[in-house]
């Protein structure tokens, strides 16, 4: 096929829009651990292009239906905490479901606020597995392609609810940053957080911040139906995968 120069240059742009934004953002990054109990930024209405807010709770765990307009409690006077089933689980042997507090190269909390990214991890003992996190949060204090990963007992880092929510010690459980130490600790954690603390050292088996390869895709239905956001379709097609619930996997 012979077109003119005038032609191709023209058409380079579309070419270009076809091939790259279909797929969304992909890369390497980081990961580190968090949970802070604090009502996640993706709550506040109209931060992605989603219908709707990221799900919260109250003070007892139960979903405020408040169209995200409750105050964090992380903040004074607020009452809107994240809720517990915001933990992650195993899917199954290699692959893990959850949330993160995200930060994507060149890209905005609007674009990244309940996208769904599928993370291989590429260091420490989960090196080769897979984890699927929503992003349902962002932090001033995230670089680059970093995912934040929710998971109770993972230290609250700057901001803390949970002493509010749970009675948690005035910097949280274990260290402020990285949090508890090992699984026996997980046995003290309130009821609801139990799961999700026993993750980190069973599946997870204890990593320490491991690196990953990452890449955008749909959110599984079982994710969105916890979180309550689904994104509009934008870069890639938003629609929710696969059945609305997958039970926890056991060994
Ligand atoms: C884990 O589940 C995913 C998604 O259903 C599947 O693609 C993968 O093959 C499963 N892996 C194992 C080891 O069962």
């Amino acid at each position: 096929m012979h077109l003119p120069l005038s032609t191709l240059v023209a058409l380079l742009p579309l070419y270009l829009s076809a091939t790259v934004s279909a797929q969304g953002p992909s890369g390497s990054g980081k990961t580190t651990r968090y949970w802070d109990c604090c009502k996640p930024s993706c709550a506040w209405p109209k931060k992605g292009n989603a219908p709707n807010p990221v799900r919260t709770c109250d003070k007892n765990d139960q979903p405020l239906n408040d169209g995200g307009n409750t105050r964090s409690g992380c903040d004074s006077g607020g009452s809107a905490f994240m809720c517990s089933n915001q933990s992650p689980w195993a899917v199954n042997e290699t692959l893990a479901y959850g949330w993160a507090a995200v930060n994507i190269a060149g890209s905005n909390e609007a674009a990244w606020c309940c996208a769904c990214y599928e993370l291989t991890f590429t260091s420490g003992p989960v090196s080769g597995k897979k984890m699927i996190v929503q992003a349902t949060n962002t932090g001033g204090d995230l670089g680059n392609n970093h995912f934040d990963i929710a998971m109770p007992g993972g230290g609250v880092g700057i901001f803390n609810a949970c002493t509010q929510q749970y009675g948690a010690p005035p910097n949280g459980w274990g260290e402020r940053y990285g949090g508890i130490g090992g699984k026996n600790e997980c046995a003290g954690f309130p009821a609801a957080l139990k799961d999700g603390c026993n993750w980190r050292f069973d599946w997870f088996q204890g990593a320490d911040n491991p690196n990953v390869n990452f890449r955008q895709v749909a959110c599984p239905a079982a994710i969105t139906s916890k979180s309550n956001c689904v994104r509009q379709r934008d870069v890639i097609d938003q629609t929710p995968t696969g059945p609305s619930t997958v039970p926890t996997w056991t060994p």
